[in-house]
């Protein structure tokens, strides 16, 4: 199979839609995980999702199940969810709150920093420093969590250092989250980037994000070689003015991951349907009210919004080669109160719609690749040039992974 795989990824036409292959395979998909999700640092959760000691969230990443916990010294840590006794798993619920850590099979019992402190019935020689829970590499970056399952995990600071001056002014140390939505695209996780990756498809997709989001690359836009039109450079410059750092930085290994604050619609504020705030105590202390929304990315698991009212993150989770789950979280200050200072229904419509409009192209997108008369077709060379790049870093990912024999055999 590597072998195959290392032929498709050699004879991908540049500026063209993938192969099928890559959207419906097994195999393929397999490689992904093997390549990219067990390799990668993966967004997981914003820290304030995880409110007291106790707190646990748990992830599937492919065949890992992981859970993240808030220790009682306040630490946000994150281990494999299976038992050292004999491998059940510890953590049932998708969320909750424990004191403990208990086993329900035999009662093995952690503390909630991974250490086994109560096993019954193991003998005098039993030692249960040996059988802590095996942890998973974490980083918390200004309030967003980060894993990675790699034995050996790749930098991290690199991205840390660019991202932190960035997402500083957005003070996620004060969020909480006002909302959370989970939805399963019926598709590949590479067709949810490229559609995430190109505004090309808004303007006859989402009518409620069009009221704010600008579909005008002179406006929206930076070129594939850099270039940043006039209108982009002084919005950038007025919010860097006001120490809100802003410009476009790209960076990582084929441009895994960027920011970049880019101005919404003319008199649009927020992702609302009357544009104004969506919350009436700001999170963060952005000092441009039309700040527009500070765009990051960061493959293959995220994207994010965070504007001068409220932070959005969206976790990508592959479920199947044709499904994939799309995690959104609204962050709002701790101290906005639902129904005084903001409307739940308000804060969340746009994006909720959105959200549900982009399942549908996907899938739509998805249906139509599984029939063997699909062949790649052309990107627009002025809206598209995302999917290309987000294209070009999986194509090279993959290339790297891929074992020397695999390469040398071609
Ligand atoms: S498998 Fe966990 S206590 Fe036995
Ligand atoms: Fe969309």
């Amino acid at each position: 199979m590597p072998q195959s795989l290392t032929t498709l990824l050699a004879r991908r036409q540049p500026g063209y839609s993938l192969e099928r292959a890559f959207y419906t395979d097994p195999d393929i998909y397999a490689q992904d995980l093997e390549s990219i999700f067990y390799r990668e640092w993966l967004y997981a959760i914003p820290a304030c999702q995880l409110t007291k000691p106790g707190a646990y969230a748990q992830l599937q990443i492919g065949a890992y199940n992981i859970f993240l916990v808030k220790g009682s010294d306040g630490q946000i840590r994150a281990f494999h969810n299976s038992c050292r006794h004999r491998g059940s798993v510890i953590c049932k619920a998708r969320d909750g709150l424990v004191a403990k850590l208990v086993c329900p099979y035999h009662q093995w019992t952690y503390d909630l920093d991974g250490r086994l402190i109560w096993a019954r019935d193991m003998g005098p020689d039993f030692d249960p420093s040996r059988f802590s829970l095996r942890p998973v590499h974490l980083r918390d970056l200004a309030g967003l969590i980060y894993i990675c399952l790699a034995d050996t995990p790749p930098d991290f600071d690199a991205f840390a250092e660019m991202a932190r001056p960035y997402l500083a002014v957005h003070d996620l140390g004060r969020a909480k989250v006002a909302y959370s939505s989970r939805i399963i695209e019926k598709g590949n996780w590479k067709l949810v980037w490229e559609n995430n990756r190109e505004c090309y498809h808004c303007a006859g997709t989402h009518p409620a994000l069009c009221r704010s989001f600008p579909l005008d690359p002179a406006v929206a836009g930076v070129a594939a070689d850099g270039s940043v039109p006039p209108r982009l450079q002084a919005h950038f410059d007025k919010c860097e003015a006001a120490g809100a750092p802003s410009r476009f930085r790209m960076g990582g290994f084929a441009g895994q991951y960027r920011l970049a604050r880019m101005p919404l619609q003319e008199k649009a504020l927020s992702y609302t349907m009357d544009l104004k705030p969506a919350v009436r105590r700001p999170l963060g202390h952005v000092g441009v009210p039309d700040a527009g929304t500070l765009l990051k990315f960061h493959y293959p698991s995220t994207w994010n919004h965070f504007l001068p009212d409220i932070s959005m993150t969206f976790r990508v989770t592959p479920i199947g080669p044709t499904e994939t789950e799309v995690t959104t979280t609204w962050l709002v200050d701790k101290d906005a109160v639902e129904g005084v200072d903001y409307d739940l229904k308000r804060l969340t419509e746009v994006w909720i719609a959105t959200n549900d409009e982009d399942r549908e192209i996907v899938e739509a997108n998805q249906q139509g690749i599984n029939s063997p008369a699909y062949t790649p077709g052309p990107y627009s060379p002025v809206m598209e040039d995302g999917v290309e790049q987000f294209i070009d870093w999986y194509i090279r990912t993959m290339q790297r992974a891929l074992p020397a024999s695999a390469v040398a055999a071609e």
